[in-house]
């Protein structure tokens, strides 16, 4: 019998299309050229860098212990499941029920479920630009078009107008996020108002993404507290990633009307069935105990404040950076094409682009920046300070020498 050739396996056009996550690429390459003993200083991190709160990782001990170990019900634990309702309905006074929750495996789980259930082949999916990325790919994945909405510096929000002049009978869903990733821009209740105002007589959900709502400097508006006559058509998405440092735990939620919810939790159950049980222990422990947990956070956002002051001021010393303060979140997104076609640093190297700048930056200072291409907006870059004040101020110092 002859050896069969070798027959090359053929991805699937779908698998094909999706472009791979910029952030996380870069943030791979920081840690092995870190790894490798080179002092990189990374502002590409886009997760708090303080650990868990001690009770919370003591909760996932007792979870083990308890031998907490086994399936949950799909879609998450009641417990768990009913704190976030409770929660979500105290934000916004529009009352929930658990069985419109389901605790996913982080936030990016929630809104992929989101857009599997929202869209059909060939529906549009509106992102005000510039976006996290993951918004695009999900969309793509569920066979939707994606349509930027490009928004503008330094307030970066998305404006009544422009959501209503990119309406069309296509439209199947508005994913707004704030705090914004990576802008920092935060919508006040009044601004949500208006938008939602422009949705009112149109057949399209909302998904709204607060994953960064607990990391803001001003008061966070909350859509659905803005706009509750649209609750049947509001998804949220939140989790414990970045309020409690816990990116690598695995724990978001979807909320949303109890209908779709149902089709919702179907998908998770053919997907990951659900999240970790030790994960869902410590996180239902994190929402419980708000004044201890809570008073690590605000610690927490208040360092990320001292930070976002530093950096701010340290950027805008560059010739050729704007930097306008962001009102939340973890990043700063400046604006540097006024760096493009000038001969900078030591080398005199010249850029064209915010790519070419942040591959620069990786080689001429090893520092880690993430360009704006990757959230859909060229010409700008996201620096995060989820990072020490020294390695911050390390960083800036690194910059002012390679941009000069
Ligand atoms: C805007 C935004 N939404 C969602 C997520 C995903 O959060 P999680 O780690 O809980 O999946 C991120 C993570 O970077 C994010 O920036």
């Amino acid at each position: 019998m002859g050896v069969a050739p070798n027959r090359r396996i053929r991805a699937s056009a779908r698998a094909q299309n999706i472009e791979a996550s910029a952030s996380m690429a870069l943030d791979a390459r920081a840690k092995a050229l870190k790894a490798a003993g080179q002092p990189i200083i990374s502002f590409g991190v886009g997760e708090p860098d303080f650990p868990t709160p001690a009770p919370i990782k003591q909760a996932a001990d007792r979870a083990m212990a308890d031998d907490a170990t086994h399936y949950t019900t799909v879609s998450g634990e009641p417990a768990l499941r009913k704190l976030v309702a409770e929660r979500t309905a105290e934000m916004t006074g529009v009352p929930f029920s658990w069985n419109q929750v389901i605790a996913t495996s982080g936030a990016k789980e929630a809104l992929y479920i989101a857009m599997q259930v929202l869209c059909e082949a060939g529906d549009e999916v509106l992102l005000p630009a510039p976006y996290w990325v993951s918004y695009a790919e999900q969309a793509k994945m569920a066979g939707a078009t994606v349509v930027p909405i490009e928004s503008s510096p330094p307030g970066w929000k998305l404006s009544p107008d422009d959501l209503r002049r990119h309406l069309t009978s296509r439209t199947r869903a508005l994913v707004l996020c704030t705090p914004n990733n990576p802008t920092g821009a935060v919508y006040s209740d009044a601004e949500l108002a208006a938008l939602a105002e422009v949705l009112a007589d149109h057949d399209l959900a909302a998904v709204v993404d607060e994953i960064y709502a607990r990391i803001s400097y001003v008061p966070v508006g909350r859509w659905l507290r803005a706009a509750p006559r649209l609750a049947d058509r509001t998804f949220i998405v939140d989790g414990v990633s970045k309020a409690y440092a816990m990116t690598g735990w695995r724990l978001g939620w979807l909320v949303g009307p109890p209908e779709v919810m149902e089709l919702a939790s179907a998908m998770q159950s053919h997907l990951t069935s659900h999240p970790s049980s030790i994960t869902q222990r410590a996180a239902t422990f994190a929402l419980e105990n708000h004044a201890t947990i809570e008073a690590t956070v605000d610690e927490m956002v208040g360092t990320f404040r001292e930070r976002r002051d530093a950096i701010v001021a340290g950027l805008s010393a560059i010739p050729g950076v704007d930097c306008p303060q962001p009102d939340g979140a973890f990043y700063v997104f400046p604006d540097v094409r006024g760096l493009f076609g000038r001969r900078l640093g030591p080398k005199g190297r010249v850029v064209s682009s915010s790519a070419e700048l942040s591959a620069y930056l990786l080689d001429e200072a090893l520092v880690v920046t993430v360009p704006g291409e990757a959230f859909g907006m060229p010409g700008f870059a996201r620096f995060s300070y989820a990072l020490s004040m020294d390695q911050l101020q390390e960083g800036v110092a690194r910059l002012q020498t390679a941009l000069r």
